[in-house]
């Protein structure tokens, strides 16, 4: 049995991480942790009976319900409750930079980390990559850009380069100039994808492929410029490499994130998570990507590798996406306050977590005068 802890139980990889593990056998869920939806906690509680829970809000109700569960409440909470849960594996599926900080803690305690949250590696660096070697912990990716590569690159000749694919989000067909005005309920109308709101957000823009591009070069060694990007509207091409003798391999598959959350469970193996994809009607088509249609993806090129300005760039977008969220702002303010938060964090050189925060402090204070500076 391995034992498991789910920290995001609640969102959107976190459900389909349970509805995964119903399928598989071999693993008990041993700790779970939400943020505030305290309803959908409960229900999942009730019926997997972890013997630890955490909650960033308290809940007097869910602990006095359930008291053979041993309950935690904050942010420092989830790390105390990783700490005395003894797990095997990690899923941290939690959104947002504070999701570095579960990583790192899971880095100490667990054996392996199935990595959703990608600002773990955006905001981290190398801090989080150097702590899993240390320490032994097997990182695999759960993202399914980056599982295909995982799975294109383990144990072969090293790729000459390699890429990413995105869907184009909801606003892939829209002319430029409607993009900036587009209404939050057409940027959440995603056409493949069903995900939570921000990283559905940051598909519409592709602030989400800009982080994956940082994701895949702190994951697999590769400089920016090796890493290409591609729409594949289908998304059923997520990843492929290219080889000194110009062959390229392709990872191809249905677009569910259910696949790649059964592999990092279960990797070096494989189990039957989705029937079989009749092939011959999928359409297998990449077409370049229009920089001048999102800038922001051209801005994470260009400071990939550059820490500060990294934490910078998803700070802001958090503040900005949550912003356009509440409707406060347009879709098209989004890039202009990333744009002038990551311009004050240049050259400063993070060289660990307390110098990390206080940087995303600050550039979250920046970009809320951004946000007010829109209305
Ligand atoms: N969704 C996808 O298909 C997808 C694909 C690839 C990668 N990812 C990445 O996976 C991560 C999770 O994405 P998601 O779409 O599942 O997000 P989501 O649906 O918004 O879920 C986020 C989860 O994190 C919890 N949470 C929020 N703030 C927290 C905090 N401060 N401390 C602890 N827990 C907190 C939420 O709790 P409550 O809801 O209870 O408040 C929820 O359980 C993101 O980094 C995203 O980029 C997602």
């Amino acid at each position: 049995m391995k034992r498991i802890a789910i920290l995001g139980s609640t969102g959107s990889i976190g459900t389909q991480t349970l509805s995964v593990l119903e399928k598989l056998e071999g693993f008990e869920v041993v700790a779970m942790s939400c943020g505030h939806n305290f309803s959908l906690f409960e229900e999942q509680i009730s019926k997997l009976r972890p013997r630890f829970a955490a909650s960033v809000g308290r809940c007097e109700r869910l602990i006095d319900k359930f008291s053979e569960i041993t309950f935690f409440s904050g942010e420092s909470g989830i790390e105390e409750m990783l700490e005395a849960s003894e797990v095997d594996y990690a899923v941290i599926a939690v959104s947002g930079a504070t999701g570095l900080r579960f990583s790192l803690k899971a880095a100490e305690v667990a054996k392996r980390i199935c990595l959703a949250n990608k600002e773990s590696l955006v905001c981290g660096g190398e801090l989080l990559m150097k702590r899993c070697k240390e320490k032994s912990v097997e990182l695999i990716p759960v993202d399914s850009e980056h599982s295909g590569l995982f799975q294109l690159i383990e144990g072969g000749i090293r790729p000459e380069k390699i890429f990413i694919t995105a869907s184009g989000g909801a606003l892939r067909d829209r002319e430029i100039s409607q993009m900036q005005n587009a209404s939050l309920r057409d940027v959440l109308n995603h056409p493949v994808w069903s995900m939570g709101s921000r990283v559905t957000i940051d598909s519409a823009s592709m602030v989400n492929k800009g982080l994956e591009i940082i994701e895949a070069h702190y994951l697999f060694g590769y400089e920016e410029r090796d890493i290409e990007t591609y729409i594949c509207r289908n998304s059923y091409i997520h990843a492929g490499v290219s080889f000194a003798d110009g062959m390229v391999k392709l990872h191809v598959g249905i677009p569910d994130m259910r696949v790649p959350i059964a592999y990092s469970l279960t990797y070096p193996y494989r189990e039957r998570i989705l029937d079989h994809e009749e092939v011959t009607s999928v359409s297998l088509k990449l077409e370049p990507i229009k920089s001048e249609r999102y800038p922001a993806l051209c801005l994470a090129r260009a400071i990939c590798g550059r820490l500060s300005e990294q934490i910078a760039f998803n700070a802001a977008d958090e503040i900005a996406v949550e912003a356009f969220a509440q409707e406060r702002i347009r879709f098209g303010d989004i890039y202009n306050i990333i744009e002038k938060t990551v311009s004050a964090f240049r050259d400063q050189k993070p060289v660990d977590y307390s110098q990390i925060l206080e940087i995303d402090r600050l550039a979250r204070k920046l970009a809320r005068k951004e946000v007010q500076k829109c209305y």
